[in-house]
């Protein structure tokens, strides 16, 4: 890669998620000596969050542009080695700094868990981001990174434990306390939009292996659906499942890594995730609770009328998020149950400290920044669009568990 400016730009460092990223990013970076700049479309904006951040002695530089112009985004990627973006919701301003990234060869990482975009961006690009060597990894947030690398991470196990990977797998979300910002309601909203709109929005949905290559969508799961009608008995953790909103995104990008990947779990590798209540009546009760509560807010958000109430007086705008107190007090736990082809059963247990929307996304992101930036020569796949497993696998896992609060470990096999 030819000399660039910096080694990594934070686009879109004012907004909820932007603010907290830049200042992990300058400790960080002030720490191992990288060069940082921030950007985004407001310069007075961008001089305020510089001012508060750790070794903003005149070292992190500040990138002006805006994001539907073309040419501000190939000014942006010219001057990195690594550009990572908090500017959402992704399919309305990101498309740009994509197509600037893939032409002139640099790492990108975002935040998005927008897979008809994700979708888009693969089909245009791919082909020029591997000519140029830029690698792509999209979902770099708690949408997710921790699915995709508590899969591998589970896989790892498997085959060192038994020889063979699981083929089958079901990650429960078990706890999981904090908010979300703006840009999650903004992205959310245009989804729904979409809906309405895009005939080919739903399709996508639900298809399981959307995001995998064109001639390899295909396997044994079924439809992806955000809002099941009924609950089920998870038979191996002895509790009731409950919907999980990202389940179906985070779904997509697993089954991406092991199409990308060749199939390291197997091409009969079933996957599936859902929240987790508790056993007995009163788990059947929550769940049911759960499952109830998540449709009326389907319905509602369906709904212009309610919806408008929503946008305006519930859900948050754009550079607002959860506390201070509520970022530093929240904290996730997911549990994964693979089942090996003879019936051997292998669990992981994944926590993060932080509030998943904000604290801990934002700090796995930097990380997958960082990784992209400091580990180029030891990540293993060249130029093209990857997810967080494929492209860095180990390496972020390391990183997020040493710096990012999270941690990665079996429980109880049997
Ligand atoms: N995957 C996950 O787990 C996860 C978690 C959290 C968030 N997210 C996603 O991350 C994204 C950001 O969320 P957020 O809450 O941080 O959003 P936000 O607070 O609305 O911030 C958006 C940022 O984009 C900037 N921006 C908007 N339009 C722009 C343009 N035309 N040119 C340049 N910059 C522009 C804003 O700048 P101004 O300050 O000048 O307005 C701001 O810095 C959303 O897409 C959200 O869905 C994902």
């Amino acid at each position: 890669m030819p000399n660039r400016d910096f080694d990594i730009v934070l686009w879109g460092a004012t907004g909820a998620t932007g603010r907290r990223a830049a200042h992990h990013l300058a400790r960080r970076c002030g720490e191992s000596g990288l060069r940082l700049a921030i950007g985004g479309r407001n310069r007075q904006k961008l001089e305020d969050v510089r001012t508060n951040l750790p070794g903003a002695d005149g070292k992190i530089g500040i990138l002006v542009g805006d994001s539907l112009d073309p040419a501000s985004m190939q000014d942006v990627a010219a001057k990195a080695r690594v550009v990572v973006s908090t500017v959402g919701p992704f399919a309305l301003y990101g498309s740009n700094l994509v197509e600037a990234c893939a032409q002139n060869g640099t790492h990108y990482c975002d935040l998005t868990a927008e897979p008809q975009w994700m979708r888009a961006m693969i089909d245009a690009h791919d082909k020029r981001a591997r000519e140029t060597g830029a690698r792509i990894v999209h979902s770099c947030g708690h949408d997710s990174i921790p699915s995709d690398l508590g899969v591998q991470f589970l896989q790892e196990a498997a085959a060192e434990r038994y020889g063979v990977p699981c083929n089958r797998i079901a990650t429960r979300v078990t706890r999981m306390k904090g908010g979300f910002s703006g840009g999650t309601a903004a992205s959310f909203l245009n989804a729904m939009r979409l809906r309405d709109t895009d005939p080919d929005f739903s399709a996508l949905s639900l298809d399981p292996y959307a995001l995998c290559p064109e001639d390899e969508r295909d396997g044994p799961d079924g439809p992806d659906r955000m809002m099941p009608i009924q609950i089920t008995w998870d038979a191996d953790l002895k509790a009731w499942t409950k919907p999980y909103f990202m389940g179906p995104m985070n779904s997509k990008v697993v089954r991406r890594t092991n199409a990308i990947m060749a199939y390291p779990y197997g091409r009969d590798f079933r996957y599936e995730e859902t929240g987790l209540t508790r056993g007995g009546i009163g788990g059947w009760f929550s769940a049911m609770g759960s499952t109830l509560f998540g449709r009326l807010f389907l319905i509602a958000m369906a709904n212009p009328a309610t919806r408008g109430f929503l946008k305006r007086k519930v859900l948050p705008k754009s550079g607002e998020g959860p506390s201070k107190e509520v970022r530093e007090s929240g904290s996730y736990e997911i549990v994964l149950v693979g089942e090996v082809p003879d019936g051997n059963i292998l669990k992981a247990r994944i926590t993060g400290k932080g509030d998943p929307g904000v604290r801990s996304t934002t700090m796995m992101l930097t990380e997958a920044a960082l990784c992209l930036a400091e580990d180029a020569d030891k990540i293993a796949v060249a130029g093209g669009f990857w997810t967080p497993a494929s492209a860095m696998g180990a390496l972020l896992r390391d990183r997020i568990t040493t710096h990012a609060g999270m941690s990665f470990e079996l429980i109880d096999s049997q």
